[in-house]
């Protein structure tokens, strides 16, 4: 297991390269199934769910190869269903869109249980839901859930926006008979990114209102290459360092326009921000000022920032009010928080945080990935050394984030802790 150790106090500086989306590379990976030609990704993060996703893409039997430093090429000319390994699939949420791309394709998969962060309940009734409305046959036991069948076009309403069950639903329509309808869907740049995906190898897919998509199901789609989004998490993520650190930091290879609506909160709270055409650059003006927020799905404050958010919070002049309905348990990190100085209280969803703390370097344990990014934000803002234990599952998101931060000025180092 490896431990990040941070000394902090230092400003950040200097520029970051964000890389590939890891929301939008996932479905994309696991929609090769759907092909019957090779496709080419490209823009693909070096995290260890991007290899998650590989390993399990192979043990269905596609062919995997590398073309360049972040590109590969996948074959699914031989895909056939087969049994994943359930160490596999338990460390990763997005293992749940084999669902969808293997029903759409080879008409029966048994999954063993979806793992991923683990922040609390994360039910897949609504992905359940919307693949039995296309006509799939699916059971579920304790060993995981099975689907089987051939999808048919639907119209099904989401009842709560769920990111999972939209792309889930879009990779079981893309290859159905007839029309498929979906309201209520998920409009996260990582959704959007899969609909063009799918779209260039001739997916026929409309989005004729925010939160409806129209897939009229096609006989097969075509070989491409693709490159994947830039990581709107991980670029919110660099924007919160440098605003708890202080300094100069810029974005490139990024999609300002991804984080266009949650940029008035962070200026609200004390950021300058400049927009470029590809890039975004940051610095704190003075002291930072308390924010009330709410996370909602997009175009709302995403919960993948929540905990950043509210370690930054710490560090404002005045109490913050920090809510996520979302995943109402997502504060487990709280405690660990704490051990550096943080004056918070969560419960029921909400964080109120005091503000104005004076953060010091404490011994604390990545309880996950996001949570693992606002304990790093407290250890670079906070004095003295830090310790971050179970530093893998940053890995899983961020891809080269200690060298990325130490290029930026910060005094880190990765070591290779005890189990
Ligand atoms: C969610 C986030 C996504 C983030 C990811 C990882 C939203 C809308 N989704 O996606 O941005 O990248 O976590 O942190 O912000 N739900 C059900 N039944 C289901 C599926 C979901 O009740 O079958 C509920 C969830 O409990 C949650 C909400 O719907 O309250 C949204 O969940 P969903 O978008 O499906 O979660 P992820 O796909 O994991």
């Amino acid at each position: 297991m490896k431990t990040l150790t941070v000394i902090g106090g230092r400003e950040l500086s200097g520029e970051v390269r964000i890389h590939g989306s890891k929301n939008a590379a996932l479905p994309i990976l696991f929609s090769s199934l759907l092909f019957s030609e090779a496709v080419e990704i490209a823009n693909l993060p070096a995290i260890t769910d991007v290899g998650a996703a590989l390993a399990l893409l192979s043990s269905l039997g596609v062919k995997v190869t590398k073309t360049g430093r972040d590109s590969i090429l996948l074959d699914p000319s031989s895909a056939r269903p087969a049994v994943c390994d359930p160490a596999v699939t338990g460390s990763l949420r997005g293992s749940l869109y084999l669902l969808g791309a293997a029903a759409g394709r080879l008409g029966e998969l048994s999954l063993p249980h979806p793992g991923g962060c683990n922040f609390g309940a994360r039910p897949i009734d609504l992905h359940l839901d919307v693949l039995r409305t296309m006509g799939l046959a699916i059971s579920e036991s304790e060993r995981g859930v099975s689907v089987r069948g051939r999808p048919r076009g639907a119209l099904f309403r989401f009842p709560a926006v769920s990111v999972g069950a939209t792309v889930n639903a879009i990779l079981a329509a893309v290859l159905a008979e007839g029309r498929t309808v979906l309201t209520g869907a998920a409009r996260e740049p990582h959704v959007l990114d899969l609909i063009a995906f799918l779209r260039l190898a001739g997916a026929r897919i409309s989005t004729p209102s925010p939160g409806t998509v129209v897939i009229d199901g096609v006989p097969r789609l075509h070989g491409i290459t693709y490159r994947v989004c830039p990581d709107m998490i991980e670029a919110g993520t660099y924007l919160l360092f440098a605003m708890a650190a202080g300094g100069s930091v810029t974005l490139r290879s990024a999609a300002p326009e991804q984080l266009a609506p949650i940029l008035p909160l962070f200026s609200g709270m004390g950021a300058r921000i400049g927009v470029g055409v590809d890039a975004l650059s940051v610095f704190r003006k003075g002291r930072l000022r308390p924010v009330r927020v709410e996370t909602a799905p997009y175009p709302g404050f995403p919960t993948d920032l929540q905990p950043q958010l509210t370690a930054l919070a710490c560090l404002a002049d005045g109490e913050s009010v920090i809510c996520d309905p979302i995943f109402p348990t997502r504060f487990g990190y709280v405690s660990e928080l704490r051990k550096a100085g943080a004056k918070i209280d969560a419960a029921n969803g909400r964080a109120l945080v005091a503000g104005g703390a004076k953060l010091t370097g404490a011994e604390m344990i990545a309880p996950d990935l996001r949570a693992g990014a606002a304990l790093t934000l407290a250890a670079l803002a906070g004095e003295g050394e830090s310790t971050l234990a179970r530093y893998d599952l940053i890995e899983r998101g961020y891809a080269d984030f200690c060298k990325t931060l130490g290029s930026l000025g910060a005094r880190v180092r990765i070591s290779d802790g005890v189990a």
